[in-house]
């Protein structure tokens, strides 16, 4: 394409004037793979972007996807309902903790995070805590990018141009990367799980009955893979309880087998009250999202007369028939490839891929879990995010997609790959790092 086609799309999260000065087009994909439109292979990594966690091009989501547009190409969400959202909602609360068993569609991570905050504010004031309103995120989250995620979120260019127009009454935790204690820990850190206890000191600081709800990453994916130090999320799930706080988990990235588990919640042993959903929930291929609430949390909206609307908030395309057909489909694939704990038997395979990396030039820092990498370099002085970019754009050129979050490498490979792919993302890693 030439540079005049490249101009009208205003690409989000992109250097735009520098990737249309040199594009990276991909123009086809199938199982592991991209190819680009002058036919070079690309292996993909990164699952698109945490999301095609069946891999690509599946033809019974397809299938699943156009037989419904054929069929019924759209339905009012509000006042009512068609049948595969109901089954969704069925299928997904067969999969998460048995505690949380009421959906609300959406159609992205950004507005499931944004639907659970307003969730958790409304909660308390169904239940005559309107003055619980303060939202606790933490630094270097990452919630999307609506007005609500951007103020809990905590990655400063995210927020720094919306500074003056954020949520009130929101605080945040300190992060919990720790290079000086944890780096090149195998899963879990050890040190860390002490900074739970910020959240004791915010509810002295304000106290319990000002705070709604804590919402956390329990992976943190976009900020460059930051895991959780062994027992943290349980002191925060202990600080929670005790006094009144709904935790919320954002398991946009973690969820739909990423850990090794379907869910971060049941890998951790620790239940949030609300989780967002998005991505794998459709394998990527239709924009879908969700909140999976606790029942106590649903049945606190449950009260007034019948007829009455008992949460103000929805989307036109809340339970999209094309998108719920597509989750049907792809949790079908997830159960019959048994790809919601396929990261468990191939994590030790990734690991010692990934740990060989050390001792590279620039490398600062390895770090995993389940089927995920975080490989840190050291930044160029002044130049921060420039090594990690050639890394990638090194990458792409030898036919590798991965993703790249200032001088951070973030990987997160479709479920379904195999141990000679594990080999060949580590290898072309290993070349482009020996030669920068
Ligand atoms: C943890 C988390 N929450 C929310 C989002 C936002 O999702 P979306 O880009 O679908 O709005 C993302 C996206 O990467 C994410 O990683």
């Amino acid at each position: 394409m030439s540079r005049s086609e490249l101009e009208a799309f205003w690409m989000p999260f992109t250097s735009n004037r520098q990737f249309k000065s040199k594009p990276r087009l991909l123009s086809k994909a199938s199982g592991m793979h991209y190819w680009t439109p002058d036919g070079r292979q690309v292996l993909d990594a990164v699952a698109g972007l945490w999301c095609v966690n069946a891999g690509h091009g599946r033809r019974e989501i397809t299938q699943a996807v156009a037989s419904q547009l054929e069929t019924m190409d759209y339905a009012p969400p509000f006042q009512m309902g068609h049948p595969p959202a109901f089954e969704l909602a069925n299928q997904i609360v067969k999969i998460t903790p048995p505690e949380l068993d009421h959906v609300f569609f959406t159609n992205s991570g950004s507005e499931s995070v944004d639907t659970a905050l307003k969730i958790a504010l409304a909660y308390h004031r169904a239940r005559g805590e309107a003055t619980r309103t303060r939202l606790i995120g933490r630094e270097r989250g990452y919630h999307g990018v609506g007005f609500g995620g951007i103020s809990v979120g905590g990655i400063l260019p995210n927020r720094k141009m919306w500074s003056n127009s954020l949520l009130p009454s929101v605080d945040h935790l300190a992060h919990t990367h720790d290079l000086g204690k944890n780096a090149f820990t195998r899963g879990q850190p050890e040190h860390g799980a002490n900074l739970a206890e910020e959240l004791e000191r915010l509810v002295t600081l304000h106290d319990a009955s000002t705070i709604a709800a804590i919402i956390i990453e329990p992976i943190a994916g976009s900020t460059g893979v930051l895991i959780p130090p062994k027992g943290y999320l349980k002191r925060i799930r202990e600080i929670c309880d005790r006094h009144g706080i709904l935790l919320i988990f954002d398991e946009v990235i973690t969820g739909f087998g990423r850990t090794g588990s379907p869910f971060a919640a049941q890998e951790f042993g620790v239940t949030p009250d609300l989780l967002t959903l998005a991505k794998g929930l459709t394998n990527g291929c239709i924009p879908m999202g969700a909140v999976v609430a606790r029942k106590s949390v649903y049945e606190a909206f449950m009260q007034g007369p019948d007829n009455a609307i008992e949460l103000f908030h929805g989307y036109t395309y809340s339970a999209h028939p094309a998108a719920c057909a597509a989750g049907l489909a792809t949790l079908g694939i997830y159960e019959r490839e048994g790809l919601l704990t396929r990261a468990k038997s191939m994590a030790k395979t990734w690991e010692d891929a990934a740990h060989s990396l050390r001792g590279l030039p620039h490398v600062i820092d390895v770090r995993n879990y389940g089927l995920i990498l975080g490989l840190e370099l050291e930044s160029i002085a002044g130049k921060p995010g420039a090594r990690a970019f050639e890394v990638y754009t090194k990458c792409f050129e030898r036919g590798l997609l991965i993703r790249q979050t200032a001088d951070i490498i973030a990987l997160s490979p479709p479920l379904i790959v195999e141990p000679a792919q594990i080999d060949q993302i580590f290898s072309t890693l290993r070349d482009v790092l020996k030669s920068l």
